[in-house]
């Protein structure tokens, strides 16, 4: 989740202008273009950035519709592809959204306040140093959100599920009776992987969003698992050339808009008692 330093053993050849870093181990590599894949982690040449050095993540305040998550490790994996589909139908219906790959942010994980006293859980979030309080902005700025996860063990990415541990003090404002940011708004959920969990890790994924008192939309989760058949040698190409996939993305998305276009978070405003853990 960090931002590493080069590793030892990362090739650094001199002279040479860009600094690349891959955003799934942290390997830097310095060349004109990125390696074709990572030497220490075997990812991709896609999941390689250019290596400016950490910066916080800011929101402008500008508003938008929908924060669109992809909560993998990989920026251009599997779940990379079913973010851009949720981009290409976003955009094909001109709503406007903001897309983030969590693995090129820098999350800490939760500090847990609320576990050692539910009032010391507070919103803005007391670590202000990483990249969550813009995320936490965007949450409470935006109508809807996607978010898009592999399934890791039968559940969510850990990389997302520090983000949604993150989003506890959103939570937890409910608890102490303060205004609430979340209420209202729409939530959908797509998935990806082999064989098992899809269903469990969407149901996950869902449990947090509805205590933030967003609303699934209907139709609101899309999975797509191919079966023990392919591998994660096979599994990128039968991803981009399934049409029950590309289904599933635009199911989900289109229904995120047609709730939105129902203005439900505004006609709900100051009308609903939260109920939350
Ligand atoms: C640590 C780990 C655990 C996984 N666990 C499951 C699992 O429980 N069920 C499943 O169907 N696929 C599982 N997979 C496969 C991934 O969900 C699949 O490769 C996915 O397409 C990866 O998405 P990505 O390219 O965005 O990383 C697992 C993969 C990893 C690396």
């Amino acid at each position: 989740m960090h931002p590493e330093p080069a590793q030892p053993g990362s090739r650094l050849v001199p002279g040479t202008a860009v600094r690349w870093r891959c955003t799934v181990c942290g390997f830097v590599f310095e060349g004109e273009k990125p390696p074709k894949g990572c030497p220490a982690c075997h990812s991709p040449s896609a999941e390689f950035m250019e290596d400016s050095g950490r910066k916080q993540l800011t929101y402008d305040g500008k508003p938008f519709d929908v924060l669109l998550i992809n909560g993998s490790t990989h920026r251009a994996g599997n779940t990379g592809f079913m973010a851009d589909l949720a981009e290409k139908f976003l955009r094909e219906r001109n709503i406007s959204f903001r897309r983030f790959n969590l693995s090129e942010h820098h999350i800490d994980y939760c500090w847990c306040c609320y576990a050692v006293r539910a009032g010391s859980c507070t919103y803005p979030c007391r670590n202000a140093k990483d990249d969550m309080p813009a995320f936490h902005q965007m949450l409470a700025a935006s109508k809807a959100v996607i978010v898009v996860s592999p399934i890791n063990w039968n559940g969510m990415s850990a990389r997302l599920k520090a983000f949604l541990d993150r989003t506890t003090c959103m939570n937890n404002v409910y608890h102490l009776k303060k205004p609430g940011h979340t209420e209202g708004k729409i939530a959908g959920i797509l998935v990806n992987g082999h064989e098992d969990g899809a269903i469990k890790t969407a149901m996950d994924i869902w449990l947090n969003f509805e205590q933030l008192g967003y609303i699934l939309a209907p139709f609101g989760i899309g999975f797509r698992t191919h079966g023990a058949e392919f591998n994660s040698k096979t599994d990128h190409e039968f991803f981009r050339n399934d049409e029950f996939l590309v289904h599933q993305v635009r199911g989900v998305v289109t229904n995120v808009i047609e709730m939105l276009h129902l203005k439900i978070e505004e006609k709900l405003r100051g009308k609903l008692i939260p109920v939350t853990e």
